[in-house]
């Protein structure tokens, strides 16, 4: 496998490369973010038409910034070009929410661009490709692409809602005046969407005294169950707000640590979120991508089991369930 032979690059196909989040995606991956400071990488940049020209000059500038490990780059609008030989594919490409539009009103726009996608990836990708998707509604997108591209592995197939665990670690950080880094083990349950279920209950802060809960330090289940929860449930809308375009780099970052858990595995002791194919899992539908605690180990996930969970979380979860189960009814009627 490509983990073994660090000298040989990993080819790395970017979707919407042209786009706000690719900007800032393709130089943290030419510099090593998303696989590591010794792994070289051949960059495979998708666009549309309409953006060839803004996409060539992302490909001057990765050329400009002289990268050591940057081994290729191939910027092209040719869906089969993009994902021929990819060992790993991160779906930015599409259309994004804008201020004022629900999730929903993006859902058709993307449905058909990532049943496409599949087949162009299920044909000509690496038989082991890892794909994670960020374009939204990016459960449902994840869930139309492992449909339409069944002979990659399931498992393989992944959306990204790193981005809402990285925001659930900050408010913590920000709250208790801790570094982010010593904040582990939240989750996000379910969807990425104003849904999703932030989950504390399990969540600690290492301190010069040991380990402690989050719940213990905050000390305030008030703010924890309502304030914090909706923080970041609509945090990618306050950022859309402010910005009058979604999050950008906390996107790409995100999309990093994804990724680098996936491949590299997560340190001892802690878990992630990753939005993966459901098992059924503490409840959930089976065949919904969803996102749970995950750990990782030599490029493979698996869901954190055991977990207890009480009342106040399981309406949560179910009700985000609810919302991926609708939403896949709705993907569907806009295909056909
Ligand atoms: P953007 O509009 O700046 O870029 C999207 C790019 O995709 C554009 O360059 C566009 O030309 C291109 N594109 C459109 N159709 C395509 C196709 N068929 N094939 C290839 N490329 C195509 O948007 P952005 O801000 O970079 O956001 C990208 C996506 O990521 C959006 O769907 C956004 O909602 C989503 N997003 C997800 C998360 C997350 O945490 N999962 C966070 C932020 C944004
Ligand atoms: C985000 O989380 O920042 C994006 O998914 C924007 C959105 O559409 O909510």
């Amino acid at each position: 496998s490509f983990l073994d032979v660090e000298e040989d690059p990993v080819t790395v196909l970017v979707t919407g490369a042209a786009g706000q989040i690719g900007y800032a995606l393709v130089p943290m991956i030419a510099r090593g973010e998303m696989l590591g400071t010794n792994q070289p990488v051949i960059l495979h940049l998708l666009d549309i038409e309409p953006a060839a020209e803004a996409l060539n000059a992302v490909k001057m500038e990765l050329i400009d910034s002289a990268f050591p490990l940057l081994k290729g780059v191939v910027a092209t609008t040719n869906v089969v070009e993009a994902c021929t030989d990819v060992d790993i594919a991160i779906m930015v490409g599409g259309f994004p929410r804008k201020d004022g539009m629900e999730r929903k009103d993006v859902m058709s726009k993307n449905v058909s661009i990532y049943k496409a996608q599949a087949a162009a990836l299920e044909q000509h990708a690496s038989s082991n490709c890892k794909v994670l998707l960020v374009a939204n509604p990016a459960n449902t997108n994840a869930l139309i692409l492992k449909e339409f591209a069944p002979s990659i592995p399931e498992d393989n197939i992944t959306c990204l809602t790193r981005l809402d665990h990285n925001r659930a670690l900050g408010q913590i950080s920000e709250r208790l005046n801790v570094h982010v880094n010593d904040v582990k083990n939240v989750i996000i349950w379910g969807n990425h969407s104003s849904t999703q279920y932030p989950d504390v209950n399990h969540a600690t802060v290492s301190t010069d005294k040991g380990t402690k809960s989050v719940r213990e330090l905050v000390n305030n289940d008030q703010w924890l169950n309502t304030e914090f929860v909706t923080t970041v449930q609509q945090r990618g809308a306050a950022i859309i707000k402010s910005r009058k375009s979604s999050s950008a780099f906390s996107a790409a970052s995100s999309a990093c640590d994804h990724i680098r858990d996936w491949v590299l595995g997560t340190p001892k002791g802690t878990w992630v979120s990753m939005g993966v194919y459901s098992d059924g899992s503490y409840g959930v539908q089976p065949g919904l991508i969803y996102s749970f605690p995950v750990t990782c180990e030599k490029g493979e996930w698996s869901i954190v089991q055991g977990l207890k969970i009480d009342e106040f979380s399981r309406a949560k979860m179910d009700a985000t369930a609810e919302e991926l189960i609708e939403e896949k009814a709705l993907a569907y009627s806009c295909l056909n």
